[in-house]
């Protein structure tokens, strides 16, 4: 998450009474300047959290969580105070440290979030980039993984300077690389992956890891590379028609892999649902159409590309796209092309 929406986050929890605290819990605890601190728990706390609770799109922030939780607060080094699950922070310290023996400092930028922390940051996003980025980069209130204390947002410290703002934390993949690979090894895994945005309902965050406490399960989730939701089984996906049709020109792996990329597209398209895809056939880019979508961006220079065709409707709320509501479209085109890393980049898309 941005830093300058959390700085404005602190700032809101520093000037507004205790009407804005919904969800907090333990603000009894002062805040730490140097060292960690443990919040106070609820007198009521029963049997602790459940470590592997999903909290997605579509599960909320179980009930009594609050309750139940024991949370440590501290500052980082850009000065802003992080709380965390108890546990979950003692695993990041050790990921922490076995990170910094190979050379990769990180911090953490945001933890827990109370609901109406999460209430400001979708606010931000959405006056400042828009809804439909807000949707796909911000959880609806309630339903953050962060509201658990669970999820750690990362950012690195690359030759002493603090990287906090994502568009620059993405500049670092390898780095990133390192880092994930070493997650699994203290209970963490990587919730957002990369071409899983249809199952996930969010963008790629590198820097978005989530405390199961269970090695052993975090290790099969990131071996087999999967989200949490297909290790859990609750993700069952729209029902949509894939036909792959024959081809001589991709493999099955190929046409899948093409398939993940519009489905991925899709699924920020507010209120539309996918009813089917199918490819278009060998014979459907012809070169003059190749020429075209070379022109689209003079850096590229492809040499295959694959077309396919949508069928979709609209419902009541098309949110930012230009769609019709309520709307059967049928047979909407798709081009993707093969770039220089053999992966699909989609070139052009619609009517
Ligand atoms: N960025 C993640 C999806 C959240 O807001 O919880
Ligand atoms: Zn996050």
């Amino acid at each position: 998450m941005k830093k300058s929406f959390y700085v404005s986050i602190i700032l809101c929890l520093c000037l507004i009474t205790a009407a804005f605290t919904v969800g907090c819990g333990n603000d009894s605890t002062s805040k730490a300047d140097t060292s960690t601190e443990a919040a106070t728990v609820d007198d009521a706390k029963t049997d602790g959290i459940d470590y592997m609770a999903l909290v997605n799109k579509t599960h909320a922030l179980p009930e009594d969580w609050e309750k139940n939780i024991e949370t440590i607060k501290f500052t980082n080094t850009v000065g802003d105070d992080v709380e965390v699950e108890k546990k979950a922070y003692d695993a990041y310290l050790e990921l922490k440290a076995a990170l910094e023996a190979e050379g990769v400092t990180v911090d953490l930028d945001s933890a827990r979030r109370s609901v109406a922390d999460q209430q400001r940051i979708m606010d931000e996003f959405t006056k400042e980039k828009g809804a439909d980025y807000a949707a796909k980069t911000v959880a609806k209130p309630g339903y953050s993984e962060h509201h658990t204390g669970l999820a750690l947002d990362l950012y690195l410290i690359v030759d002493g300077k603090d990287i906090t703002e994502n568009e620059d934390m993405e500049q670092y993949p390898e780095i990133w690389e390192k880092i994930h690979a070493k997650l699994a090894d203290y209970g963490f895994i990587l919730r957002y992956l990369e071409g899983r945005e249809h199952i996930t309902g969010y963008g790629y965050e590198p820097w978005h890891i989530r405390y199961i406490d269970n090695i052993d399960v975090a290790k099969e989730i990131m071996s087999k590379d999967i989200t949490f939701e297909e290790y859990l089984g609750t993700y069952s996906g729209p029902q949509v028609t894939v036909d792959y049709g024959t081809s001589e020109l991709y493999t099955k792996e190929e046409l899948e892999a093409a398939v993940i990329q519009i489905k991925c597209k899709f699924a920020f398209w507010d209120g539309c649902e996918l009813n089917s895809i199918r490819y278009a056939g060998d014979d459907a880019v012809s070169e003059k159409k190749l020429a075209e979508l070379n022109k689209k961006d003079p850096k590229t220079n492809y040499s295959r590309a694959a077309k396919f065709l949508m069928d979709f409707h609209t419902g009541e709320n098309k949110g930012e796209t230009t769609f019709e509501t309520n709307h059967e479209y049928k047979d909407y085109q798709w081009y993707l092309a093969v770039n220089d890393e053999g992966g699909w980049d989609i070139v052009d898309f619609g009517y």
